[in-house]
Formats: C-alpha cells, sequence, structure tokens
C-alpha cells in the first residue's frame, strides 16, 4: 500500500486508522450513504432551474453516490451580486480558518468516503487528500494572520476534480484568509466533496456572503464569473488551454492587471542514471507514473533511463507492476483505482490503442471489467519531442538516453515549454547539480517519488506553460490575493 507512513500535523496514517477502527466506521456509516450539492448563495435561494444530474461511483457505476444540481444563470447573477470581501479583522478570519480544519478533522469519515466514491480515490490517497486540505486550512490561515495586507476584493476559485478537496479548500482558505470573498466553482465530477468542504467552511464561521458555491460546467459557471468586473482576479487550476483563455476573458472584460494565479498541467520527466539503485527507482517510478491512477499534475509522464541500466530497470519495473491491484478503491488492497469518467477514459484508452498499433507498448496490464479503468500502460518514446500532450492517466512513456546525450535530454524537458516536476535518481552529486541548474522545473526531486508535495515545506507550482506562480501551499501564495501595501509603525 502507498502512503501508508506518513502522518498529517495530527498524525492521521492509514495504518493507525485501521487499528483504531475509524476507517471501518467509515465504511460502515457511508457505504451506501448518499449526498446532494447544488448552489449555495447568501442572499437569494437557488433558483433551482439548474440542470441536473447523477453521481455515479466511477469504479461501480451501480453506486449512486448523489445529485447535484447546477447553478442556473440566475443563480450565478445572484452570487455576483451578493459576494463581498469578509471584513473581520485578519486574526478573526484565522481562528475560523482553523475552526473549519478541525471541523474536516470530525466528519473524517464522510469526507473519506465521498472521496473513495465521488472521485474513486484509494483509501491511503482519500487520507493524504484529508491531510493536505487540513493543512492547507491551517498554513494560510497562519499566513493571512501575518499578512494582515487589504484584500483585493472578491476571487473566483475554479478548481480540479483530482484534488476534489485539498485543492478545492486550498484555492479558498488562501482567498479567505487574505480577507477577500469567494465565488467557488468546483470540477463537474466532484461537487458533493465541495459542498461538504463549504458546509466545513460555514460551520467554522465563514460568511455566506464571502463564500458562495457555484457548481456547473466551465462554459456556463466558469466562463461567467472568471469573466464579470465584480470580480477581482481569478485562482485556477487545471488544463493549460483553459487557463489561457481564462486570461484572454480577463484581459477583455476585468482588469487587464487582475491577477491570474493558475496551476496548469506538464509533460514531467525523470532520469534514471546508471549510478541509480534499481529497487528504489523502481519503487518511485511506480508511485510516480501510477498512484493516483496517474490523475495528478505533477504525475511522471517520460521517464528517461540511461542506456547502460535499460533492461534491469525495465524489467524490475514490469516485475513490480505485475503486483499491482487495480480495482474498487472501497476495498483495502486496491492500489490504482478507477480514472475519473468514461470520457477520460475513452480518450486515454483511444491514445494507447494508437501507440500499441504502431507497436510501440511495452507492458500493460489487464482491467476490471466495470468501472472506468484503465490499466497502467508503458509506451515507448524518443523523448518528449515525441509527446505533444499531457496524457493524464496511468500511462508512463520510457525513453533511453546514452550518456554523452544529457545535454540533448535537458534541452528535450526545457524544450517542452512545460515545467512542473522533474525528478532525478543519480548517487553522482555533481550530476545533480548540473541537472537541477539547468531545468527551467517547478519542483525537482532527487532519488524519491515525484508526487504529493507537503504544504509549508515544499511549495508546489510550475514554470513555463506549467503554472503562474506564487506556489501553492507557499510563504508566497496567500499575499498575492492582498494589496501589497505599508503600514505606518507607531514611533
Ligand atoms: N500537489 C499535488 C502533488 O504534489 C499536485 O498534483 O502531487
Amino acid at each position: 500500500l502507498y502512503g501508508t507512513e506518513r502522518r498529517n500535523s495530527r498524525g492521521w496514517n492509514l495504518r493507525d486508522m485501521l487499528d483504531t477502527g475509524e476507517i471501518d466506521a467509515a465504511r460502515g456509516d457511508f457505504a451506501r450513504a448518499t449526498w446532494s450539492a447544488g448552489p449555495v448563495l447568501a442572499a437569494a435561494a437557488a433558483s433551482g432551474g439548474g440542470t441536473e444530474h447523477e453521481v455515479r461511483n466511477p469504479a461501480r457505476p451501480d453506486d449512486l453516490v448523489g445529485r447535484v444540481t447546477e447553478a442556473s444563470p440566475d443563480d450565478v447573477e445572484n452570487a455576483l451580486a451578493a459576494a463581498e470581501a469578509w471584513k473581520a479583522p485578519a486574526g478573526e478570519r484565522a481562528a475560523a480558518l482553523t475552526r473549519a480544519s478541525e471541523l474536516m478533522e470530525e466528519r473524517f469519515g464522510e469526507l473519506f468516503a465521498v472521496l473513495c466514491r465521488e472521485a474513486g480515490k484509494t483509501q491511503a490517497d482519500a487520507i493524504g487528500e484529508l491531510r493536505e486540505a487540513v493543512d492547507f486550512l491551517r498554513y494560510y490561515a497562519a499566513r493571512g494572520r501575518e499578512l494582515d495586507a487589504p484584500a483585493r476584493g472578491v476571487m473566483a476559485c475554479v478548481s480540479p476534480w483530482n484534488f476534489p478537496l485539498a485543492i478545492f479548500t486550498g484555492q479558498i482558505a488562501a482567498c479567505l484568509a487574505a480577507g477577500n470573498g469567494v465565488l467557488a466553482k468546483p470540477a463537474e465530477p466532484t461537487a458533493l466533496t465541495a459542498q461538504l468542504a463549504v458546509a466545513c467552511l460555514h460551520d467554522a464561521g465563514v460568511p455566506r456572503s464571502a463564500l458562495q458555491l457555484l457548481p456547473g460546467t466551465g462554459k456556463t459557471v466558469g466562463a461567467a464569473i472568471t469573466s464579470d468586473s465584480r470580480v477581482s482576479g481569478v485562482c485556477f487550476t487545471g488544463s493549460t488551454a483553459t487557463a489561457q483563455g481564462i486570461n484572454r476573458a480577463m484581459a477583455d472584460k476585468m482588469a487587464p492587471t487582475a491577477p491570474l494565479v493558475a496551476e496548469t498541467g506538464g509533460l514531467n520527466a525523470m532520469i534514471v542514471d546508471s549510478t541509480a539503485l534499481p529497487e528504489q527507482a523502481v519503487r518511485d517510478i511506480l508511485a510516480s507514473a501510477f498512484q493516483s491512477a496517474g490523475q495528478r499534475c505533477s504525475a511522471l509522464r517520460c521517464l528517461y533511463v540511461q542506456e547502460d541500466v535499460a533492461d534491469t530497470v525495465l524489467k524490475m519495473l514490469y516485475g513490480a507492476m505485475d503486483e499491482l491491484k487495480l480495482g474498487d478503491p472501497w476495498d483495502l488492497a486496491t492500489d490504482i483505482g478507477p480514472v475519473i469518467t468514461e470520457t477520460a477514459r475513452d480518450d486515454i484508452a483511444a491514445y494507447i490503442d494508437a501507440a500499441r498499433a504502431e507497436g510501440r507498448v511495452l507492458k500493460e496490464l489487464s482491467v476490471p471489467s466495470a468501472g472506468t479503468f484503465i490499466a497502467p500502460t508503458v509506451i515507448k518514446v524518443r523523448g518528449l519531442q515525441d509527446m505533444d500532450r499531457e496524457i493524464f492517466g496511468p500511462v508512463l512513456h520510457v525513453a533511453t538516453y546514452k550518456a554523452r546525450d544529457m545535454q540533448k535530454v535537458l534541452a528535450a524537458i526545457n524544450g517542452s515549454g512545460f515545467g512542473l516536476t522533474f525528478g532525478i535518481h543519480s548517487r553522482i552529486d555533481d550530476r545533480v547539480a548540473e541537472v537541477t541548474e539547468a531545468l527551467r522545473v517547478g519542483n525537482i526531486y532527487v532519488n524519491r517519488n515525484q508526487i504529493g508535495a507537503i504544504v509549508g515545506s515544499q511549495p508546489f507550482g510550475g514554470e513555463g506553460m506549467s503554472g503562474t506562480g506564487p506556489k501553492a501551499g507557499g510563504p508566497a501564495y496567500v499575499a498575492r490575493f492582498t494589496k501589497p501595501a505599508t503600514r505606518r509603525l507607531d514611533p
């Protein structure tokens, strides 16, 4: 199992929680519960006029998880009209955010169950995500308390389904810590998780005028709130293309200087040279490429393995892949859960089919019959130059390189235009230093996996097409949502 050793500030870890019975309790109470989500507005009641849809467990389509009512155009307009900055003093805001983190811990079982059943998270991933959401709330509360500069106004937060609790909560917490109001649009597949997170924030004392929830699509809700002059800035995590569209709309419809904080995609590489320890490299390749079914923006997409050790490393990798268990995350033994939707599965499957037709599939596993699964797959490439887009699933591309061609490898990585995460396995300190110096990448991991940045100690975010900065979970993040100000010091 992945992640059993890691703990958050409270000490959560899967193994402990199995021992204390917390996991069994959550599974018993919430195995068949259903939830509902819809617009949460400050002033008017929701119109009830928005489109409705069912949410089904991506691992088990017969498992109905809940129902979502999307925000109608009237709901969006009412939310925009009622949205306000949060005028409470910084200390009071920080206290409410900290209280929200405690409520998330108290409501562990329900949040855990929804993460597994709505987002298809494995149990270890669900715990890691809850831990990250709690850490974001506490970390940004502390940063907001220190800063106490004027808020910008009302921010639009548009978040992804791959971290429906952590990134959703993190964006909102940072904007609120700085004193802004927030209009939050969760990703379409994961509005139920978002609704529970918003309930924790409201129950902790965040006023409804400072936090409204608008479930819906990017085309309707997302486009409306990221191009309205009543909004002072946008916090977005998702695809590079969507971020570029938002940037253009903001320049046209808002002030051209309104802040856009965007975390986007990556074509993340790892180098394994001939001095790497193969067992360690293989463990870290598996986690980086396949944990969370590869649905992390940080995930490893292209492995460069030095020719001299390629046979050894790849043989060991394929052997380790054979031990991975794909299946329903509700089953504790599952290592790899489903991908999020049928559309995602079909898109990734078509990509793998095309590679198979060209004889480039080196290794693949088989998939469970029901649910939206993609089996971990290894595809041969010459390098990043053969990859023109991010495939958001458990697909690892592998290239081999000769020692004398290291500069070409580095040029291909920088030449991709993306720069989110990078990993290197090498025992040569000078080589590690040279490579990390040469690359324009946000997060570099040496002799370990390249996912799962820790709030507060590993600020996370990319360069180039991978993001605008400032890095999430880092000291500069909350400040971006304030207006820089100098206050006179008392003599
Ligand atoms: N913060 C996440 C990670 O580091 C992003 O996908 O894996």
